[in-house]
């Protein structure tokens, strides 16, 4: 359960082929079982979310989740999760409850929780001097979740956020926002935008004559799968993610180039959750010998995984969330070069999850 359509359907395009890449370098087969993938296009729309999850387990009869990018509609999955019992993997959202207070032994998350990159923005900018900034952003939990993380980074590294500026999701009317700027008298502006929108927003903050005055930075989704269209106003920015382009090891680079070859497409942050997504899936049910019904074997197995991500081997949290490296990255000619580590092994703080 992905967006293919709305301001996120290239991320869910992403996810999907590295699942099915993932998926075909195993012969098509996890736990000895062969195994069929059913797509469902969840829209990013929330009214339909827990519809769209009945469909799957009911009509369509799924045995394992993965989905999905938005962080309100993973909702859906995690309560389906919680109460059934299906293995969930999370190849992107990053709503904190569910690797928080709704944490749970059957669900999973490859990707990242919100606060884990902007918090690393917000430290690698209080390192550089920064004492003011601001955040803008969507109003829903992935905006108002990594606005958290900024602040909380900002305020470790001696900086503080002092405002924050936001329009509803999936909107992109950002005029009235970027007017409001040049009086906020900041060192900098942190921002969360994806996809679709992240490409109009960064577009928008060159053209408002914004770039040059106050640097934007942000969540490294900002300029993620979106550097092309972003052209000239993205480059020199720099932002905070767990994954960049240029990452120097034997498993990005062979991932990197058979993404290619399948999908014509260059991989991104979301196609290697999604690829982890599926890694994570074959270690869980090759324990289980492909019964999804035996919860034990595979959430033990899940649990102790050690991923060989492209972004570098990473383990679980307790709470089922990567401790991952957050990679500090500068957008030059088209890619996200890694330019240092923001922060080390960085897990989310996991508050209020009581593992069962
Ligand atoms: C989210 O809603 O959790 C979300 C969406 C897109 C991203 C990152 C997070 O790139």
């Amino acid at each position: 359960m992905l967006p293919f359509s709305g301001t996120f359907a290239a991320l869910g395009e992403n996810i999907a082929a590295a699942v099915e890449l993932h998926l075909a370098e195993r012969g098509g087969r996890m736990g000895g079982r062969p195994v069929q993938l059913i797509r469902l296009d969840d829209e990013s729309n929330l009214a339909n979310a827990v519809q769209n999850v009945n469909r799957l387990l009911g009509r369509d009869r799924a045995e394992v989740l993965i989905g999905t990018v938005h962080s309100g509609v993973v909702m859906a999955l995690v309560q389906a999760s919680r109460e059934r019992g299906v293995p969930l993997i999370i190849p992107n959202a990053g709503n904190a409850s569910a690797t928080r207070e709704l944490c749970s032994p059957t669900v999973f998350r490859t990707s990242f929780s919100n606060w884990q990159p902007a918090y690393g923005m917000g430290l690698a900018l209080g390192k550089q001097g920064v004492k003011r900034a601001a955040w803008i952003t969507w109003d829903y939990a992935a905006g108002n979740e990594a606005g958290e993380g900024f602040r909380d980074g900002l305020k470790a590294a001696g900086g503080e956020m002092v405002r924050e500026l936001k329009l509803p999701f999936p909107e992109t009317n950002f005029q009235p926002l970027l007017a409001q700027v040049p009086g906020l008298e900041v060192q900098a502006v942190g921002s969360f935008f994806a996809g679709g929108g992240a490409v109009q927003f960064v577009r928008e903050y060159a053209a408002a004559g914004l770039k040059d005055k106050v640097p934007l930075c942000g969540s490294g989704f900002l300029t993620e799968g979106t550097l092309q269209a972003q052209g000239p106003a993205a480059e020199g920015m720099r932002t905070a993610l767990h994954y960049g382009d240029g990452l120097d090891n034997p498993k990005n680079r062979s991932f990197r180039a058979a993404f290619k070859e399948k999908s014509g497409r260059e991989a991104d942050v979301y196609a290697v959750q999604g690829y982890d997504a599926a890694q994570l899936l074959g270690i869980g049910m090759d324990a289980a010998k492909g019964d999804a019904a035996a919860e034990k074997e595979w959430v033990r197995a899940m649990r102790a995984a050690r991923i060989d991500s492209p972004r570098g081997a990473f383990t679980l949290s307790p709470a089922h969330n990567p401790v991952q490296n957050i990679y500090l990255r500068e957008a030059r000619g088209g890619l996200n070069q890694v330019i240092g580590i923001a922060a080390e092994a960085l897990a989310d703080p996991g508050t209020g999850c009581r593992p069962a």
